[in-house]
């Protein structure tokens, strides 16, 4: 049994550190990558509050399909450019979304959705997925996030 879920008072940053160090040990020397997606996928889903997304999307052939993921069922295609995940996937950069109803193209694919971070996972300069976190709260995520899930996308870029 795994249980990875830091204490309710644990400060962002070392939370972060703490979901770094468990999808580090969860991937360790497992080279199915859906396997590990899978796996982080539910690890951010128990670490991080308020959310109502949790997951991937892989880069297959020029456009974003969808990968392992928490939540309600998702749209399986994204072109690039297109939405938060192709707005990531098109410029290799992070998108913090305080408020998707702001953001032009948003694509909804739950309606509870309110704030999205999109980070894209890059293997020597080409981006190979991005991960999703969608959250019911507006400004649910913030620029400590961010760096917390980007550190988390560089360690897996070469276990997915
Ligand atoms: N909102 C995303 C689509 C994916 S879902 O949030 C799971 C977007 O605009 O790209």
């Amino acid at each position: 049994m795994f249980d990875f879920r830091p204490a309710a008072d644990t400060p962002k940053p070392e939370a972060y550190r703490q979901l770094l160090d468990a999808a580090r040990a969860l991937t360790d020397g497992e080279r199915d990558g859906v396997a590990n997606m899978a796996n982080v996928a539910a690890l951010m889903w128990e670490f991080l509050p308020d959310l109502n997304w949790s997951g991937f999307y892989r880069m297959v052939e020029g456009e974003l399909v969808l990968g392992p993921f928490i939540g309600r069922p998702a749209c399986i295609r994204i072109p690039v450019g297109q939405g938060v995940c192709g707005a990531a996937a098109a410029s290799g950069e992070s998108q913090l979304v305080k408020d998707v109803h702001a953001f032009p193209g948003h694509i909804a694919c739950d309606a509870e959705s309110a704030a999205e971070l999109v980070v894209p996972v890059i293997r020597a300069g080409e981006v190979i997925a991005v991960i999703d976190l969608d959250s019911p709260r507006t400004g649910r995520f913030d620029t400590e996030d961010r760096d917390g899930i980007e550190a988390v996308a560089r360690m897996l870029a070469d276990r997915i």
